[in-house]
């Protein structure tokens, strides 16, 4: 028997509920069939309520958006509008189902590179623009309306503190001031005010990154400009597992003894990403960490009450954390470069965010038959997709199920709907990329509406 290293998935008790009812998990792929995206709104709406909790409770005036681009469900969409937040769009096809949703353009701000044409959009609509570059400054000050004008936060990038991670994006704070002079000469801009987004869980980044920003508000300031927003973007954290250990034993045999037999011959599973898999802290308390951390011995709540700046933020992952699950079928097991594969009816890119490695388990759904096929299985089995490419395994990395998988049998992937179900999916081989259902819990049993989220023609 070769080492077990299972890394077992928290599940959200609405997650866990649906898993463990194979009537909903059946009825789920009997109407929409197999794969199978299923979006929780419920859990979205949560995630919302704890982060606004937190903004509240520091009394910090605050607008939270949702990252929209993390999930083309429209269901996740709309939860997040009848949540009162915003939504951050970052292209046309997101600001449509935006405006689909209900949201108004007051509560609409676009974020990322921008083409002409959705600067365009942005520009007639006078949605707030979070630029990336004094290029979209120059464009959206020749596309804004006579009369009208449009809010902008200047994307700052280029932080002297060590500390926070470079970026691509953002203009460069040695071309702050260049940009606040773009926007004081342009009638059609006003400055709302100033931008970063970092992917870190480290409260000391954000904390210096927004003290260089709110020295480009008072630079704005000192040149007539009235900004009253900083927006310190998303980047905030998900919680995938409940007990760090079973990853950090994993991560420590990939270090000691190499991949061994638990990673696919050829492949890597990468750096196993510890602030992700290993982490069990809520965002929330990322959150609280930020508001309660100090700049000259303030808290940065207080700092920002006194200085009367709104805080946006704008959480993609931390909102869609566990508010989705993916269903695939095993189609058949064989053995292969003598090993145990599962073939499913799923690729790779479907259930994946940019071919990282995801590194926690998925669940064998139902658990009566399960239970009935004796003891559980010790040695694990990698999962490979359809497609024609050797590359295409579900899972690089041999999974521990608790039961051995059998041909007809249902895995659930937990956690997918940050970024794994659509960033890098693909329609290759004519496989579409899997539908989206919404399922809702009510009373007692769950309630599916097929979402209108189709990703498939690109945007
Ligand atoms: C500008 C901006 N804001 C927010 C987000 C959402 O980030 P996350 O999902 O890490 O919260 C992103 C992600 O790429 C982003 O680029």
């Amino acid at each position: 028997m070769s080492a077990r290293y299972p890394l077992p998935a928290a599940r959200h008790p609405i997650v866990a509920r649906f898993l463990a009812d194979g009537a909903a998990v059946d009825e789920a792929i009997g109407r929409f069939g197999s794969p199978l995206h299923v979006v929780f709104p419920q859990v979205l709406a949560e995630n919302a309520a704890a982060l606004t909790a937190v903004l509240r409770s520091h009394g910090v005036p605050h607008e939270v958006f949702y990252a929209h681009k993390v999930n083309a469900s429209t269901a996740l969409l709309a939860e997040a509008y009848v949540a009162g937040l915003g939504a951050d769009v970052a292209s046309s096809a997101e600001l449509d189902r935006a405006l689909a949703a209900g949201f108004s353009p007051g509560r609409i701000e676009a974020t990322g590179p921008k083409s002409p044409a959705f600067i365009g959009r942005i520009a007639a609509l006078g949605i707030t623009t979070n630029a990336d570059d004094l290029w979209e400054l120059d464009r959206l000050a020749a596309a804004v309306p006579a009369g009208s004008t449009v809010p902008v936060l200047l994307r700052l990038s280029g932080f002297s503190s060590p500390v926070v991670p470079q970026s691509r994006f953002g203009i460069d704070l040695a071309d702050a001031d260049t940009a606040l002079e773009a926007v004081r000469r342009a009638p059609g801009l006003e400055l709302r005010g100033v931008a970063f987004h970092l992917d870190t869980a480290d409260p000391a980044a954000r904390v210096d990154a927004l003290t260089e920003s709110m020295a480009v508000v008072a630079a704005a300031y000192r040149k007539g400009l009235r900004p009253s927003v900083i927006d310190i973007g998303g980047g905030f954290r998900q919680r995938f597992v409940d007990d760090p250990e079973p990853f950090q034993r994993y991560a420590q045999a990939l270090a000691v003894a190499g991949p061994g037999e638990l990673v696919w011959p050829g492949h890597d599973v990468g750096a196993p990403a510890a602030h992700k898999y290993g982490n069990h802290r809520p965002t929330t308390e990322v959150l609280e960490g930020f508001l309660t951390a100090e700049i000259e011995r303030r808290p940065v709540a207080e700092v920002l009450r006194e200085c009367m700046l709104t805080l946006w933020i704008e959480p993609g992952k931390a909102l869609a954390d566990h508010a989705g699950v993916t269903l695939a079928t095993v189609l058949y097991r064989k053995r292969a470069a003598g090993r145990d594969l599962a073939v499913l009816d799923l690729s790779r890119n479907q259930v994946t965010p940019a071919d990282q490695e995801v590194l926690v388990d998925p669940v064998l759904v139902d658990p009566v038959l399960v239970d009935g096929r004796g003891d559980p299985t010790d040695d694990g089995v990698f999962l490979a997709g359809r497609l024609c490419l050797e590359s295409d395994l579900i899972s690089r990395r041999k999974v521990f199920l608790g039961s051995e998988p059998a041909s007809g049998d249902v895995l659930a992937f937990v956690n997918t709907a940050a970024y794994q179900m659509d960033l890098s999916a693909s329609a290759a081989a004519g496989h579409p990329p899997p539908p989206k259902v919404a399922a809702v819990l009510d009373g007692d049993r769950f309630v599916f509406t097929a979402d209108a989220s189709d990703d498939r023609h690109g945007s």
